[in-house]
């Protein structure tokens, strides 16, 4: 992995990892290992990925389903695509917790969904069909957005506080 995407892997692992203290705190029922593991996994398949057209999310969800990791295969699989867009609400999986922490973290500083998307659109958004996708993404992360802060006292603003937070 190479040492900037571990770095912001780090950086999705301590917002993912927030947001899951607090929902748990609110009375969700979310396994926060599982949330931990999988946002610090999260990227495992984009350093083989670079340069080609494999989907790094899946290739990473096969590497940790080929050992056995089948749970967390399936946080990475829809770290940048939900299965089951954002479920019902009062209703939460590991996988909607590490797929929003991605979208707060551009490299390794919490953002606004704003600022992440745009980021996405510049570097990502070379065809029509490609930022028609983004733009659902975004639309879609928005939802995902109200749903999880629905039951907490916090508001997604608050995330950004989490930049003051360094690896020890
Ligand atoms: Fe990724």
């Amino acid at each position: 992995m190479l040492p900037n995407i571990r770095e912001h892997s780090f950086r999705v692992s301590r917002v993912a990892v927030f947001l899951g203290e607090a929902l748990a705190q609110a009375g969700h029922s979310l396994n926060l290992p599982l949330i931990e593991t999988g946002a610090l996994l999260h990227d495992l398949g984009k350093t083989p990925c670079l340069g080609t057209s494999r989907n790094h999310a899946l290739w990473g969800a096969e590497i940790l389903r080929d050992l056995g990791y089948h749970e967390v295969a399936q946080v990475v699989a829809e770290h940048v695509y939900l299965k089951n867009n954002n479920g019902g609400s009062g209703f939460f999986r590991e996988a909607e917790v590490v797929n929003y922490a991605d979208k707060r973290v551009l490299h390794t500083r919490v953002v606004t969904l704003s600022q992440r998307f745009i980021d996405l659109h510049e570097r990502y958004g070379r065809t029509p069909e490609a930022r028609a996708r983004i733009a659902v993404n975004q639309a879609n992360t928005r939802v995902l957005e109200e749903k999880l802060f629905a039951p907490l006292d916090l508001a997604p603003e608050d995330l950004l506080q989490l930049n003051q937070w360094r690896e020890q």
